[in-house]
């Protein structure tokens, strides 16, 4: 039977070549129960121009490692140190701004598994941060080992992983202080199992948290548990060409994995790219203003309307991917639930797309698809 396709795979499946070269050419210090040294983890998620060689089953191989994060490199850099220390990394920012991205990779560096974490929402409770009980064994057994059910926190203490604990500030706030004992004495008790209830974390383990500030005040932490983070603030990207190649990479990646074959003939990145990056902004890139929509125009939401424009160019156009694409599937992801900002959108195709259609064959056909936009 052939092989199931799994819609995404952990960074660690599909970059597995690259971690394997790293790990082979891996010649520095590194913390205790670390998969690589910190000079990998941060050549892992950044890139490199060098060509690694390594060996896989007596074959010789040579791999380039891919840039996955653009943005602050010392961020990445002081991030992987926080790691290594006795405090936690809390990565916030405005939502889609790779801080889920960053703290994949992180944990797939460190830890070699990306897949140890919890999703915080309103409903998660202390066990779940902790321990819970198998209640069939409980009640046939009595509390044992055997009857715990570890949570991924107790899973990263007891195997010293790192524990990623995404959207923190939508636990509720005495729960997200549940993980205070754990960042600062580095130990969690199982009361019901007396001596052998005490797990003592092991080297390695440590939390990333992710918060988005447009949630913030949906939880707020407390300042307790504020001081055993170290926080650091994930910036969309500045540049235009960086983001253009963040998208490019995603979007074909995804196609590819799809096994769905488009062009992307004409200036479909820039034309994306640009808008979205001059709308978060709320000015173009040759200084005219423009009116910011309410809806958080990140980079993930420019990934997902390329990405859509190539299934729709795919399975109801010729498979080259156009312009009017674009604007079909803008529309989606830039007007949610607020009116208003259909005509921002408006605005800016009447300001902008038009004036730029005016000596540009691609700028003109985006003008033209105006109508998919109401
Ligand atoms: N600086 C960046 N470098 C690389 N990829 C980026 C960058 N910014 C955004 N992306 C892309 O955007 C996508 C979304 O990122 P992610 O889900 O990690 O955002 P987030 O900050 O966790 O958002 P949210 O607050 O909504 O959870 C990723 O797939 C990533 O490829
Ligand atoms: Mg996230």
């Amino acid at each position: 039977m052939a092989k199931e396709k799994i819609i995404r795979e952990p960074t660690e499946i599909r970059n597995r070549d690259e971690i394997e070269a790293l790990k082979q050419n891996d010649t520095y210090d590194k913390p205790e129960n670390w998969f690589l040294s910190p000079r990998m983890v941060e050549t892992f998620i950044l890139g490199s121009d060098e060509v690694l060689e390594y060996e896989v089953k007596d074959k010789k191989k040579k791999i380039k490692i891919t840039r996955k994060f653009y943005g602050d490199n010392v961020l990445v850099q002081r991030s992987i140190i926080t790691l290594a220390s006795d405090r936690g990394l809390l990565l916030i920012g405005e939502p889609g701004t790779a801080k889920s991205w960053l703290s994949e990779h992180l944990a797939a560096g460190i830890s070699h598994t990306s897949l140890n974490g919890i999703q915080g929402t309103a409903g998660v409770t202390e066990d779940q941060i902790k321990y819970s009980w198998n209640y069939a064994m409980l009640l046939a057994e009595g509390p044992s080992l055997n009857a715990l059910v570890p949570s991924p926190v107790y899973v990263g203490m007891k195997d010293g992983l790192i524990t990623r604990f995404e959207e923190v500030t939508r636990c509720p706030r005495e729960i997200q202080d549940t993980l205070i004992s754990i960042l600062s004495d580095k130990v969690l008790i199982v009361p019901e199992l007396g001596e052998k209830g005490v797990l003592l974390a092991r080297k390695g383990f440590n939390i990333i948290g992710t918060a988005n500030t447009r949630d913030k005040g949906v939880n707020e932490m407390s300042s307790a548990l504020k001081r055993r983070f170290n926080f650091e603030t994930v910036h969309p990207i500045k540049s235009v060409k960086e983001e253009i190649e963040v998208v490019q990479n995603q979007t074909e990646g995804m196609l590819e994995s799809d096994n769905v074959k488009v062009e992307f003939k004409h200036d479909i990145y820039e034309l994306l790219v640009k808008t979205f990056h001059e709308l978060r902004k709320g000015e173009t890139t040759d200084g005219v203003k423009v009116n910011i929509p309410s809806t958080v125009m990140s980079t993930a939401e420019a990934v997902s309307v390329a990405y859509n424009s190539g299934l729709y160019a795919r399975y109801y156009d010729d498979g080259i991917v156009k312009p009017k694409h674009l604007a079909i599937n803008i529309k989606g992801a830039v007007i949610k639930d607020n009116n208003e900002d259909i005509q921002k959108l408006n605005q800016y195709w009447d300001l902008i797309v038009k004036r730029r259609g005016s000596n540009n064959k691609d700028w003109s056909s985006y003008y033209d698809s105006k109508k998919y936009l109401m």
